[in-house]
């Protein structure tokens, strides 16, 4: 594999043009595996080019820090625009670069597909609190209610998985994934009115997390922007689908288990397990309804209190998934891999999996990512 990726670190930003973009002279062709290709623009990164030719690659946060958008640089010259805080040195030794962090310097072979037609254009939207109320005594459960849409067809879509970005009372905006389905959205209401659940986390002394916990009220008017990311359920008729969350992670993985059980009989998985992590029994506070989904919830360390009639396990999550692993042999090549919660364990995790046979394509993943400078999972999540 030629590898020839430009190693820079701690670059200054390099603003992508946002009116009239300026192309190479000759301008570099990015090209993925399924043979879609795109031209380059100078300053801008790849995925925001592979955007403005109308491909959705995977990402979330845009700013390096999640690694949701890593792609393996099959040949050619890449520059980078900022820092990739979520690559190993391995990683990038090994040619691994974050999409959204680089721009090409030459004609470009990635190892990567677009994430086709599923992707469903953000827009933004007025709402109001529906609802309020502690899901666990740090996360607040939030409904949002949308505007009443004329007709189904203009209904707001989106799928299990995805995120908004909520802009508060105060203007300031952060992002939280949405945890119910879109077929859940509907038995809610039948007029065409979307609600979406949200449940966010406290951040002692984070500006929005006081307005959630101490400040917002019912009908509160607020502003969302979505839906956003990558990170939905894929075609997976036949293979194993394997989901692991910690904390507030599970959001998106309980609005993903609603899309899988809407799946018709033919495009069906093999078979659904989740693993779901938190510090104590009252982190966990959903329980899936599923009577198909293999449900383990695990306690990293388990209290007096807890230890009373815990069925669960304990340990790190990950740890548990290897366990169980080594106990049982899984055939990881006929898995699809869903993770969610800090960048540490999705890493770790990720290395571990592709290790005993999971294909990398095949493992999907968002990250918690800190509020201090990232525009993803701000106030929702420290919780792995
Ligand atoms: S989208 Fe590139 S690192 Fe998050």
């Amino acid at each position: 594999m030629a590898t020839h990726v430009r190693q820079e670190s701690k670059l200054a930003l390099v603003k992508p043009p946002h009116n009239v973009p300026v192309p190479f002279v000759n301008t570099p062709t990015i090209r993925l595996i399924n043979q879609k290709s795109f031209q380059a623009v100078t300053g801008a990164s790849i995925l925001e080019v592979s955007e403005a030719a109308g491909l959705t690659l995977e990402h979330s946060c845009r700013n390096g820090r999640c690694g949701t958008c890593r792609v393996q640089v099959l040949k050619g010259r890449t520059v980078a625009l900022i820092s990739e805080e979520s690559l190993t040195p391995q990683e990038k030794s090994e040619g691994w670069i974050l999409s959204c962090a680089r721009s090409a310097e030459s004609d470009l072979h990635l190892a990567i597909e677009d994430v086709g037609t599923a992707g469903i254009p953000g827009k933004t939207l007025p709402c109001r609190i529906d609802s309020l109320e502690l899901s666990a005594s740090d996360v607040m459960k939030v409904v949002l209610r949308l505007p009443v849409a004329n007709h189904p067809s203009s209904r707001f879509r989106y799928l299990g998985g995805q995120y908004v970005n909520v802009i508060a009372k105060n203007g300031q905006g952060r992002t939280y994934f949405i945890a119910n389905s879109q077929a859940g959205c509907s038995e809610v209401n039948e007029v065409n009115e979307v609600k979406l659940e949200l449940h966010i986390r406290r951040v002692t002394g984070g500006v929005v997390s006081t307005y959630w916990f101490e400040a917002a009220r019912i009908n509160d008017l607020l502003r969302l922007v979505g839906p956003l990311g990558t990170f939905f359920l894929r075609e997976c008729s036949g293979r194993d689908v394997v989901f692991l969350a910690t904390g507030t992670g599970i959001n998106p993985i309980k609005a993903m288990t609603g899309d899988s059980d809407e799946l018709l009989p033919a495009q069906r998985p093999r078979s659904v397990t989740l693993l779901w992590g938190g510090q104590c029994a009252g982190d966990l506070y959903w329980a899936p309804e599923s009577v198909e989904l293999i449900y383990t919830p695990v306690l990293s360390r388990l209290s007096i209190h807890d230890k009373a009639g815990w069925r669960g396990a304990e340990g790190p999550v990950q740890d548990m998934l290897l366990q169980e692993h080594n106990e049982h042999p899984h055939d990881w090549a006929h898995t699809q891999f869903y993770a969610c919660g800090s960048t540490n364990m999705i890493t770790s995790t990720r290395n571990h999996l592709t290790a005993v046979g999971l294909p990398v394509m095949h493992f999907y993943s968002d990250a918690f990512v800190s509020s201090a400078t990232a525009t993803l999972a701000t106030d929702f999540g420290s919780s792995p």
